[in-house]
């Protein structure tokens, strides 16, 4: 009789920890959901904003969407694949402009009225419109 008590107790316990452990875990849960929702609200917000500038200053060239012009090459190319041409080359080239070297379009003039954190946002539009193509 005893011991039969002793054992509904000792399951009492362990079920009390067991519930306890899923709220944990259910809190985390919470968590990273929530962080995993801002950040992909914020970047969007981002890639929204540096598809405006990347429109006023640099679609006159590369093109709407990065596809190039006549005056200048299609940004969705293999060329500025992250790997080949890093978010510093584009830094560089909306400060000093770019010497023609891969392309016989000429060279790029800097680009101004361009901050850097406007730089920012044209790089994660960039990417993001690179990716959507395939290209990494
Ligand atoms: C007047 C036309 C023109 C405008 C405006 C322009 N570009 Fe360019 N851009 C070029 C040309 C031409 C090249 C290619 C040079 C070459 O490699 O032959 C180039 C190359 C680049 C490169 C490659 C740099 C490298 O290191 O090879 C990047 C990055 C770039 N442009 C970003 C931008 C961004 C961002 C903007 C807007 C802020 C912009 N460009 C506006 C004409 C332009």
């Amino acid at each position: 009789m005893v011991n039969k008590l002793k054992t509904v107790t000792f399951v009492g316990v362990e079920m009390n920890h067991f519930k306890g452990l899923l709220l944990v875990v259910a809190v985390i849960f919470g968590c990273v959901f929530t962080i995993n929702a801002a950040t992909a609200a914020s970047t969007s917000d981002d890639v929204k904003k540096g598809e405006a500038v990347y429109n006023a200053k640099c679609a006159k060239c590369h093109g709407a969407k990065g596809v190039g012009t006549k005056s200048g090459p299609p940004l969705i190319h293999k060329f500025y694949h992250p790997n080949h041409h890093s978010d510093v080359s584009f830094y560089w080239a909306v400060e000093r402009g770019v010497r023609a070297h891969h392309w016989n379009f000429g060279d790029m003039p800097k680009v101004d009225g361009v901050s850097k954190d406007d730089t920012a946002l044209i790089i994660k539009y960039v990417r993001a419109i690179q990716k959507q193509a395939g290209l990494f």
